[in-house]
């Protein structure tokens, strides 16, 4: 069993889209064991986005993190890093393939609709970011 941490963000959100992105995971039996709607600060924006500091894009980054309420979700699974990294696409929604989140819903690079982890060191610092053990159910 593998956790990764899903973020709906404030793009899809405004949009009207976080039943779109639930009723695929729900179909893809990448199961959500905790689940929340947040509106980050900027500081916890940059906290969480911290490996990309040095990036051009940071700034516009955590600005677009802090644009609304956002839902962060824990998923679990058999690999399910891969398998919701799959059913995201890639980040540049131009380049993700046919049929995923991204490439059916994202607007731009940075408005990419969903955030998921990459591997599973980012997983657990990026679940522990934003959940504690009281909120994940077993
Ligand atoms: P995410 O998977 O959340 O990880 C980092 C985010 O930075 C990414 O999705 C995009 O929202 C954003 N991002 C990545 N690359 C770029 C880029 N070249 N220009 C603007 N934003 C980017």
């Amino acid at each position: 069993m593998e956790r990764t941490l899903s973020i709906i963000k404030p793009d899809a959100v405004k949009r009207g889209l976080i039943g779109e992105v639930v009723k695929r995971l729900e179909q893809n039996q990448l199961n959500i064991v905790a689940m929340k709607m947040i509106h980050m600060t900027k500081d916890q924006a940059k906290g969480f986005y911290a490996v990309h500091q040095e990036r051009p894009f940071f700034e516009s980054l955590t600005d677009f993190m802090i644009s609304g309420p956002a839902v962060v979700m824990v998923l679990e699974g058999d690999n399910v890093i891969a398998r919701y990294r799959e059913l995201m696409g890639a980040t540049n929604y131009e380049e993700a393939a046919e049929g995923t989140i991204r490439r059916e819903f994202a607007t731009d690079i940075e408005k990419n609709v969903v955030h998921g982890s990459d591997a599973s060191e980012t997983a657990a610092f990026e679940i522990s970011y934003f959940f504690n053990s009281f909120e994940i159910v077993n």
